[in-house]
């Protein structure tokens, strides 16, 4: 039942700000401004020993798993590191005894991911799940993890799992930051930034039909370019993702520092941008950016705190402002739109995409 909603996607997009809060209930802890995950079946002192962190997961679980490799870092500076657990299973990988892994999917039934976890467990590893399915394969294999909570995901593109694994990252980053150097005052800053995640998400959903106004605009093009810097890469990745799996444009996201190395040779008015430009300490170079893709007569849509200047992007989606480690989960908001209602004005099959399933659970 797709509960008054055109399709499954459009439904589930629209449940985020319910299920991030299922993904955060009862989870955060005031006090010591930190997370509680009772799942994880480690203590701080076993925390203290782990030196990196390795992300496994397939398709959007994987890149949520880039997102969460910065949440990591940045919040517990601890390397971390987001594979596809497709390519991890197949390579003979080196498991070190200090290496966390954490395998991220929606279903828990991905071959793949599965495969990647026994591989791991089989050399003597200790893997973490960030599974949304109670009691799936990958869950049940794991020594521990945290599940979503975000309710049955229908549509095959995953869109709120993509953003309860976000938060989840979240969570556990800022558990193992508290361990670590994250200070209180930090620590208090992300509670906060979270407990506002859902108020701001349903802002974004707001702005629903002015986007469908440009995914018409844009959808009829050869192929749209995604672009972002650092915390705005993954999201770059996603959002291109997104729009390939539904909408059938082709679709490529590149780092925005990387553009003038060789993408910008496509740079045309027929293949315009899709740029995350948050207001972070990167905002003057994504800006230049943009002036570079201008000069080259490109389109630009930005995804931006401020609007950027009408000779630096044709169009502009605002997306309210978070913490800047946690900026990339709500611009990915809009992509979800974006992909969505491009699918819709170019009459695909939103919900089964040619081509894919939900979980692919053979080889
Ligand atoms: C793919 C699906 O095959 O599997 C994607 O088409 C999904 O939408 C990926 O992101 C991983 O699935 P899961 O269930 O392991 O998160």
């Amino acid at each position: 039942d797709t509960g008054g909603y055109e399709h499954f996607l459009l439904k589930e997009i629209h449940e985020q700000p319910g299920s991030v809060e299922r993904t955060l209930s009862g989870r955060l802890d005031q006090r010591f401004a930190t997370a509680h995950l009772g799942g994880l079946n480690l203590d701080a002192r076993e925390l203290r020993e782990i030196r990196r962190v390795k992300i496994l997961g397939c398709g959007s679980a994987y890149y949520a798993g880039e997102m969460g490799a910065q949440l990591i870092e940045e919040l517990a500076r601890i390397p971390a590191h987001s594979e596809p657990a497709s390519e991890f299973r197949y390579r003979n990988p080196v498991i070190e005894a200090d290496t966390l892994y954490i395998a991220v999917s929606q279903s828990g039934e991905t071959y793949d991911t599965l495969a990647a976890v026994q591989e791991v467990k089989r050399k003597g590893g200790r893997v973490l799940g960030v599974v949304n399915t109670v009691g799936s394969a990958i869950a049940r294999e794991c020594d521990g993890g945290i599940y979503l909570h975000a309710g049955p995901e229908i549509s095959v593109a995953s869109t709120k799992a993509f953003t309860s694994t976000v938060v989840a990252f979240a969570l556990i980053a800022l558990h193992f930051g508290r361990i670590h150097d994250l200070s209180p005052a930090d620590g208090r800053r992300i509670v906060s930034a979270l407990n506002a995640l859902p108020g701001q998400i349903r802002e974004i959903l707001a702005q629903s039909d002015d986007i469908a106004a440009l995914a018409a605009e844009y959808a009829d093009s050869a192929g749209m370019m995604f672009i972002g810097r650092v915390r705005g890469y993954p999201v770059a990745r996603e959002g291109a993702q997104k729009l390939k799996e539904i909408s059938y444009v082709h679709a490529e996201a590149y780092p925005a520092s990387e553009l003038k190395h060789g993408p910008l040779a496509l740079i045309s008015p027929e293949l315009p941008t899709v740029a995350l430009v948050p207001d972070d300490e990167l905002l003057d170079k994504n800006l230049t950016t943009l002036g570079e893709i201008k000069a080259r007569s490109g389109r630009v849509l930005a995804i931006a705190h401020r609007r950027p200047d009408s000779r630096l992007a044709d169009h502009c989606i605002l997306v309210p402002r978070s913490e800047p480690e946690l900026d990339p989960l709500l611009l990915n908001i809009p992509l979800q739109l974006l992909a969505y209602h491009a699918a819709v004005a170019l009459k695909r099959d939103v919900d089964k995409p040619r081509n894919l399933a939900k979980s692919v659970t053979v080889e």
